[in-house]
């Protein structure tokens, strides 16, 4: 197994959504000792915003592109072989201002192309990116998963839909949430999302021992 882990969070070490992501990619590495991790963190090396020289690169055949569309769109190429690569996916992102971190949205923009990600047809859109398994951990101040705030949450709506339509439906999310809400509810929401991790390594160690 391949696995991605893309991390995001702009709160260095202090990051909930960073800690159980990578602890999730690192007990999932654990479960085989023939599957392999690579990390790319957004914050340590920031993908650069699309502009025009990409949005007019990726639609102009290599050949032709000028050198700096030839490196924006290399940049994509770059994220786009890395996904391509992976069979499971992590993607980790602190919930800010009621959305996936900007870091986050920029390497969604980076993968998110046209004949490469996904493609038109007769039946309209198609999502050429399959047969991956994808975990969001999701660290918020306030409640999101349930209760009055529910539809403020446009960080999960937003990754279910760009994901899916790029054909990446095999979701699930792991919440840390409410840790805006003093010491104990951190430690109630980091017990709550350590459990989910444990159990889906558990059940992949599981599927490994019964494939052996
Ligand atoms: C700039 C900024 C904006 C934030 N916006 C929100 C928000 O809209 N709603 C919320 O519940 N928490 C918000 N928070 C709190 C974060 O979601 C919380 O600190 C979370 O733990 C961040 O993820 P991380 O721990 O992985 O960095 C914000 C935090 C920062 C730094």
């Amino acid at each position: 197994m391949s696995i991605l882990l893309v991390t995001s969070s702009p709160r260095g070490a202090a990051s909930h959504s960073t800690r159980v992501a990578t602890d999730l990619a690192q007990k999932l590495a654990a479960a085989d000792p023939s599957n392999t991790l690579v990390v790319r963190d957004l914050v340590a090396n920031p993908l650069p915003h699309i502009d025009p020289d990409y949005a007019t690169g990726i639609y102009t055949p290599a050949e032709a592109r000028t050198a700096r569309q030839a490196e924006v769109v290399g940049v994509s190429d770059a994220v786009l072989d890395e996904l391509f690569a992976a069979d499971t996916v992590i993607l980790a992102t602190g919930f800010i201002n009621f959305n996936i971190s900007s870091t986050l949205k920029s390497w969604v923009d980076h993968v998110a192309r046209s004949g490469k990600s996904f493609a038109y047809g007769e039946n309209g859109p198609k999502g050429l990116v399959n047969g991956k398994k994808v975990y969001i951990v999701l660290a918020s101040g306030g409640i999101y998963s349930e209760g009055a705030a529910v539809q403020m949450d446009h960080a999960v709506p937003y990754l279910r839909s760009v994901l899916g339509f790029l054909g990446m439906t095999d979701i699930e999310v792991i919440r840390v949430e409410g840790v805006g809400m003093g010491a104990d509810a951190v430690t109630a929401a980091l017990a709550k999302a350590t459990a989910k991790v444990d159990a889906i390594a558990a059940a992949t160690a599981d599927q490994v021992a019964a494939a052996a």
